[in-house]
């Protein structure tokens, strides 16, 4: 991994932890436990790539960072919720999430259910706070693009169409379908988000669109190669069990080396989508090369 971005993810990760530390504050009467688990789950762990794909790309517009950070929060608000409902008994049956117990396990599967629910609620009222952006457009603009990129056209779709592959036969481009909604409408999200905050007209994110689809593309790839032959202890979550659950990846329908091939080949296209770019963007560069290379 570069320095840059060692130094960036370190820093994006005690932003987002600050961050969510002052606007979770633990009230105390019946709701105690639901920012327990909220805070829980939001804090600590995870690894911060959509809000620093949301702040790198809105740097490159120099957008003040206070507001970026405040927008990836909601973002990543609802990428936690969606991984605490992902590991519910009722979907993959999770114990381990980044190294220590899923949320339904460290409370229970009411709280959890909860603890998502106002997740996703917190994402949008933190983008519709005029505290966010003074500017009513921009709010609108951002809370649209998250809600499509989280409901039936964005991650919600994506998840029920990997359930349904657990028992019917998907095609290449089906699976190539499950995959840009599941991961990739929120990793698109993040880098349109940024551009938002840029004022950058929808033209003007083509570039940025293409780089964010290739590497959500890639970025979902190296999440199956891991469950194939990743080590436990490092991802912090339970490893090989896609293949049980009858899940249909890359990597089952290619095997681990085409679909390593495949993964390296869709970084190399997300960099190139960035040429109109010099030494500013090198950020997004060596974070497309880490989404293959990570080992959690
Ligand atoms: C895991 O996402 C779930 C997928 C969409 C593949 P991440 O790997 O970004 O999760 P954390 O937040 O870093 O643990
Ligand atoms: C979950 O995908 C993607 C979400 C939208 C939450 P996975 O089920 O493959 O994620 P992990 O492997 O549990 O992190
Ligand atoms: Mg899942
Ligand atoms: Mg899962
Ligand atoms: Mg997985």
């Amino acid at each position: 991994m570069t320095d840059i971005l060692q130094d960036a993810l370190a820093q994006i990760a005690r932003d987002v932890d600050a961050g969510f530390d002052a606007m979770l504050a633990v009230p105390r009467d019946g709701r105690q436990r639901l920012v327990e688990a909220m805070r829980y789950a939001a804090i600590g762990g995870g690894k911060r790539v959509r809000p620093l794909l949301l702040t790198a790309t809105a740097e490159l517009y120099g957008v003040d960072r206070a507001l970026a950070v405040r927008a990836s929060l909601a973002l990543e608000a609802i990428h936690v919720y969606s991984l605490i409902h992902d590991d519910l008994p009722c979907m993959d049956d999770d114990e381990l999430r980044h190294g220590k117990p899923t949320v339904h396990k460290a409370f229970d599967e009411a709280t959890a259910v909860l603890a998502g629910d106002a997740l996703h609620a917190f994402a949008f009222e933190v983008l519709s706070d005029p505290q966010t952006t003074g500017d009513p457009f921009t709010r609108a603009e951002l809370v649209f693009c998250l809600g499509t990129a989280s409901g039936m056209n964005g991650m919600a779709g994506g998840q029920m169409m990997d359930i349904v592959a657990e028992s019917e036969t998907f095609d290449l481009p089906t699976v190539t379908r499950l995959q840009q909604l599941k991961p990739g409408a929120l990793l698109g999200a993040a880098v349109e988000m940024g551009a938002i905050l840029g004022r950058v007209a929808p033209e003007g994110r083509m570039h940025l669109r293409g780089y964010a689809r290739d590497a959500g593309l890639a970025f979902q790839i190296a999440d199956d190669l891991l469950d194939h032959e990743g080590d436990e202890a490092a991802a912090g979550k339970a490893l090989r069990k896609d293949a049980g659950q009858g899940k249909q990846t890359f990597v089952t329908l290619f095997g681990a080396d085409r679909a390593r091939a495949q993964a390296r080949m869709l970084v190399d296209q997300a960099i190139a989508h960035l040429s109109q770019y010099g030494p500013e963007a090198d950020l997004l560069r060596a974070l497309a090369r880490f989404i293959i290379e990570r080992d959690r």
